[in-house]
């Protein structure tokens, strides 16, 4: 089946296109070992298809992407791991910059970048502002991301507010909450999407999706293509977000 001649051909219906998606990428080791080559060579893989969901977003017409590059728990890995996804990570940023301009991409990276090597927080810095004008897609790479660690400081934050006198404990509601968490001027994620198989959450954002639709797929993330993404978009296209509601309500306020 050539997959690529489908894409596209059948319109989706406006309105059930996800305004925010946000992805774990997962299974790239798994895929290079498959394939008898080191887990390098999958994040490198993985890449390529970082590069091709942008590019279906923009297409679609999606406005923000929110990608899982490297959790809070990934510290854990062989330093020689770590080390090459850094590498990886700079390489990418430095490579990627005239593409996100020209494709008028807004670059925001989300966690605690300060546990990175300067050259990166520089580089990381400096692709943020170099993109902050742009309008057409916001692209948020999480790295060393947790969505614990986003509760914790955003916790932290309204804490000292108090402290200081600036709000008192009875204004935090989850407005003023949301707002204090490291994603807070884009619309919650509308679809979840995690490849490799796993059916877990791994710690990813656990504020803002309450209220996600979730999609698992096997396909390992260097294989996910614009095929695979566009399956993930119309099992979200089928689903009734009822946000508490009955499916009647729904349909008589349609
Ligand atoms: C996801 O792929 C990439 C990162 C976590 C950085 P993995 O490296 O987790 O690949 P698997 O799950 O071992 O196959
Ligand atoms: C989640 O993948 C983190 C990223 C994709 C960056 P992991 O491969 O680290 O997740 P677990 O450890 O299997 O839950
Ligand atoms: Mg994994």
């Amino acid at each position: 089946m050539n997959s690529d001649a489908d894409v596209g051909e059948i319109p989706l219906v406006a309105g059930q296109l996800p305004v925010h998606v946000a992805i774990i990428m997962d299974g790239n080791g798994r895929w290079a070992e498959a394939r008898g080559e080191p887990r390098h060579a999958g994040h490198r893989a993985g890449v390529a298809s970082v590069r091709s969901t942008i590019e279906e977003c923009i297409r679609h017409g999606i406005q923000v992407l929110t990608l899982f590059a490297f959790s809070s728990e990934n510290w854990r890995r062989p330093k020689a791991e770590i080390n090459l996804l850094m590498d990886l990570f700079l390489s990418s940023l430095q490579r990627e910059l005239k593409r996100m301009q020209s494709n008028e991409i807004q670059l925001r990276v989300v966690g605690d970048i300060s546990a990175f090597p300067e050259k990166l927080q520089k580089r990381i810095r400096a692709s943020e502002q170099a993109t902050c004008g742009n309008r057409r897609l916001v692209l948020q790479i999480a790295a060393n991301y947790g969505g614990r660690w986003d509760i914790i400081q955003a916790a932290r934050k309204l804490a000292v507010a108090a402290r200081s006198g600036d709000i008192v404990p009875e204004d935090i509601d989850e407005k003023v909450f949301a707002r204090a968490t490291s994603i807070n001027d884009v619309p919650d994620p509308d679809l979840f999407i995690r490849t490799g198989g796993e059916r877990r959450i791994s710690n990813f954002l656990l504020w803002h999706s309450a209220y996600t639709e979730l999609y698992f797929t096997s396909a390992l993330w260097p294989d996910f293509d614009a095929a695979e993404f566009r399956r993930a978009l119309d099992d979200y296209a089928r689903r009734q977000r009822r946000f508490g509601q009955t499916g009647a309500q729904l349909e008589a306020s349609d």
